[in-house]
């Protein structure tokens, strides 16, 4: 297999220190991959004013075959300019449509759930990625009077809608699930999520096999913490989708073990990102105690993207082992920092 490019931007707070632990694991592999570290983050920004250049993001384009970025979001950036900028015009730039966010336990003993084990926490949300009401167009009026006004639009294409939405039905028809939820507020917002539900109900219709099952997110957020077993596979727009995943870590053992992947899924051959679903943290950062697991779990998904998907498997039970074992850091129950949580995982590799 030829050689294949891996831009890598560790980013502030946490992001440093796991994405140091992450890059540890792929050179133990010894895979035919190539590191290209960036740096590109609140330091730089507070530096120079980089943020993420167009002669940088050119040659990731033509380049690289992934991304991997550790968090951006730093108390000394309040506006966050850097971190919209690189982590948008990676998602956003490359037009990576699909956020890929397993919710997925891998030990018992993080299930917060009473009652329920690992086997009731197995699910994937599909998140749009590229509209929605990310996309920063609106603005304030009479700003500071009290008179003022803000607003940001909230942007539903149909192609938008409708790729997202079939890379969902795509990948439970591939994986062997049973149904896909679709989870909107169409009771409230009758044009935005008009158009979500009649595309949802059009595009399950090249999908025989699989029960399309629309739900309000609402609702999905209750059921997801009174069962969520019967879940397979979620697609949603883009700030539901950031919300509910956020839930669905705490389900999984926290944001110190959630991973996932932004990608142009139709087209695998374009660079994807993957990256933690958690943020900076800056309460933790410099202190060796954020949880590796989740750029690991990251690390697992860009392996299978790029063709290796036995190394995930690995990974995914390593860390299972890590967990059950309660060889980990605080935030899952054990004592080790990070640094030590990982050199315990990477043995069992
Ligand atoms: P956060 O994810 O940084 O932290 C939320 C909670 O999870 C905190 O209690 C934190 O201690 C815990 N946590 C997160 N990662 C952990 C890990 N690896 N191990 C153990 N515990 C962990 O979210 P926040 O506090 O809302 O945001 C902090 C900054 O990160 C903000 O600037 C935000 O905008 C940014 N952010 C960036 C990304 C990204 O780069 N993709 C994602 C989310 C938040
Ligand atoms: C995430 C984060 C980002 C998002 C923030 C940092 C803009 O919360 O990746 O989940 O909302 O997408
Ligand atoms: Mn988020």
């Amino acid at each position: 297999m030829a050689r294949k490019l891996i831009a890598v931007i560790p980013g502030d707070g946490i992001g440093p220190e796991v994405i140091a632990q992450a890059v540890r694991l792929i050179e133990r592999r010894k895979l035919p991959l190539d590191l290209w570290h960036l740096d590109l983050g609140a330091d730089r920004y507070l530096k120079d004013g980089t943020t993420f250049p167009k002669d940088v993001a050119d040659r990731i384009r033509n380049e690289a075959s992934a991304v991997l970025l550790g968090a951006l979001g730093d108390p000394r950036v309040p506006k966050l300019e850097h971190a919209r900028d690189i982590l948008f015009g990676l998602r956003f730039g490359f037009d990576l449509y699909a956020n890929i966010r397993p919710v997925k336990a891998l030990s018992d003993r993080v299930v917060p759930l009473k009652g329920r084990t690992k086997k009731d926490v197995d699910l994937v949300v599909f998140r749009e990625n590229t509209e929605g009401l990310y996309v920063n167009m609106g603005g304030q009026f009479k700003r500071g009077t009290p008179d003022e006004i803000a607003i940001n639009e909230d942007v539903n294409t149909r192609k938008g809608v409708e790729r997202l939405i079939r890379a969902g039905f795509e990948h439970a028809k591939r994986r062997g699930k049973k149904t896909v939820h679709m989870a909107d507020k169409s009771n409230a917002m009758a044009h935005a999520h008009e158009l979500w539900h009649r595309v949802f109900f059009e595009v399950a219709k090249d999908y025989p096999g699989i029960e399309p099952k629309h739900v309000y997110v609402d609702a999905l957020c209750l059921y997801m913490v009174q069962d969520p077993s019967p879940i397979e596979v979620v697609v949603t727009c883009n700030l539901f989708g950031d919300i509910v995943t956020d839930l669905g870590a705490a389900l999984q053992g926290g944001l110190g073990v959630a991973s996932s992947a932004n990608v142009h899924a139709s087209d695998p051959a374009r660079v994807a990102m993957f990256e933690p679903v958690h943020g900076s943290a800056p309460p933790l950062a410099g202190k060796d105690l954020a949880n590796p697991i989740a750029s690991f779990l990251t690390v697992g998904m860009m392996l299978t993207h790029l063709g290796f998907p036995d190394e995930e498997r690995r990974i995914e039970a390593a860390c299972a082992k890590a967990l059950d074992e309660a060889q980990c850091t605080r935030d899952v129950g054990g004592t080790l920092g990070t640094r030590a949580a990982a050199d315990y995982i990477l043995a069992q590799l």
